[in-house]
């Protein structure tokens, strides 16, 4: 079966599916709120970094079945199905803030057909469906959860070979129809209640950010007992009921959806009146990672950081992506800075002159390249697992850096091949 399709919000969520529904042969249209971005994406230029997207949207475009408008009431008007993109970002009390959500819905419901079906893809509270069903205040419209689970920078990869498609209506045949749209994809289904959808997104996001501090917190157990994580890591997940996944140490996890997500289920839980103590430990343990890696660069400059030169390598919240939001790169760096050091930081996906256009990025000194970033530090640290990183000339870092010291927050790098170089190595969870 092909639709007729809007999708309102076009950031990671939103662009994606619209590109990834024309792709499955929809009739898509996406709508923004922001001018220059409907223009720029209409003439093919996808403005963040997520591979293979922009090759998608030009298919799209070329085949006339993919299209971007400004504002959400000009892309509802054909529409079988409108898609709910727009962000949810954390409120001062951690829970998420619908503004966007609601302002999108007000706009749409004078002008949705007959029939159609409002599909909501942000994430949101529980118990979000019935609020959008009713500030829609449309009897002849129906409103299901399709929560999505898309990785930033696998985004087209996940969303065209999902794990699994969730659906949650009070409405059968509403549920069915919407599975319709992602038939060729043949993903298993999963239909259920609105609640139960909504909170399957929640519960996913906080179990994965749980994996990810246990191993960190792994690590340290692994460093106080002469254990190495990787081997550790490597015998657990061979159990199945286990798994090798979400398992690698790193300097704390972030992101636009871990930190904001896990706070919003303890918020959720709370308000329910169940206190989440398990989850809230996950997060701070996630918190005390960014502490513990500035510790560890400290110890690594010899006891103290004022006056010292630090490189660091990576700003992003992990790989293949451009988002800086929520990144523990830049955590760990504000706390070095507030230590004494000078820091000076590269990032392959970090253009070094318009650095100073990201408000994450604030007064950080971003370098041209990974070999100026370590010009006279006294010791480097690897922040993001950039595989360039690992095929670096270790020579020229030598020779760039005052001290030859590397603290590795990913255990990307070769350590024995780096300790015969003449480094001082240490990575995480490891000897
Ligand atoms: C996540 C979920 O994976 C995705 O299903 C959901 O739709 C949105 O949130 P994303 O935020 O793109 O996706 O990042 P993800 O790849 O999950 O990584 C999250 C954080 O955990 C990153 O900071 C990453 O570096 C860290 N991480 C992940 C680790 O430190 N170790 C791991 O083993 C895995």
């Amino acid at each position: 079966m092909t639709a007729t399709v809007a999708v309102i919000g076009t950031g990671y969520v939103g662009l994606t599916t619209g590109a990834y529904l024309a792709h499955l042969g929809h009739t898509v249209v996406c709508a923004d709120v922001v001018p220059e971005k409907v223009e720029r994406l209409n003439r093919g230029e996808v403005p963040i970094l997520e591979a293979g997207l922009e090759e998608l949207v030009r298919e799209g475009l070329d085949a006339g079945r993919l299209s971007f408008v400004l504002g959400a009431a000009a892309a509802v008007g054909e529409a079988e199905f409108v898609f709910l993109c727009v962000p949810t970002p954390q409120g001062d009390d951690g829970s998420a803030d619908l503004t966007y959500l609601r302002r999108a819905v007000e706009q749409i419901a004078p002008a949705l057909q007959p029939e159609c079906i409002v599909i909501n893809k942000s994430t949101v509270p529980v118990g979000s469906t019935r609020v959008v069903e009713q500030a829609l205040g449309r009897d002849d419209v129906f409103v299901v959860s399709n929560p999505e689970f898309l990785r930033e920078g696998s985004a087209v990869h996940d969303c065209l070979h999902p794990d699994r498609i969730v659906i949650g209506s009070e409405d059968q045949a509403a549920a069915m129809r919407v599975a319709g749209l992602f038939e060729r994809l043949r993903a298993p289904l999963v239909i259920t209640d609105p609640p139960s959808a909504e909170t399957i997104k929640y519960a996913s996001n906080a179990f994965l950010a749980t994996k990810v501090s246990f191993v960190n917190a792994l690590a340290n157990v692994c460093e106080a007992v002469g254990a190495d994580v990787r081997e550790v890591v490597l015998g657990m997940g061979y159990d199945r009921r286990i798994g090798f996944e979400f398992l690698r140490p790193g300097p704390g996890w972030g992101g636009s959806c871990f930190p904001k997500d896990t706070r919003a289920m303890v918020r959720i839980a709370e308000d329910a009146g169940y206190d989440f103590d398990l989850l809230r430990g996950v997060i701070a343990v996630n918190d005390e990672q960014y502490e513990r890696m500035a510790d560890k660069v400290e110890r690594m400059a010899g006891g103290s950081l004022e006056g010292t030169v630090v490189a660091a390598w990576g700003l992003t919240f992990k790989a293949r992506t451009d988002d800086l939001r929520d990144s523990p790169a830049i955590e760990v760096i504000r706390r070095l800075r507030r230590r004494g050091a000078r820091v000076r930081a590269y990032d392959p996906a970090v253009d070094h002159h318009a650095a100073g256009d990201a408000p994450q990025l604030e007064d950080i000194e971003v370098a041209a390249d990974p070999y100026a970033a370590c010009a006279g530090a006294d010791v480097m640290v690897l922040l993001t697992e950039w595989d360039e990183f690992r095929w670096a000339d270790f020579e020229k870092v030598a020779a760039a850096m005052r001290r030859s010291r590397i603290v590795d927050t990913r255990n990307l790098l070769d350590a024995p091949a780096l300790r015969r170089q003449g480094f001082d190595y240490t990575g995480l969870g490891r000897r």
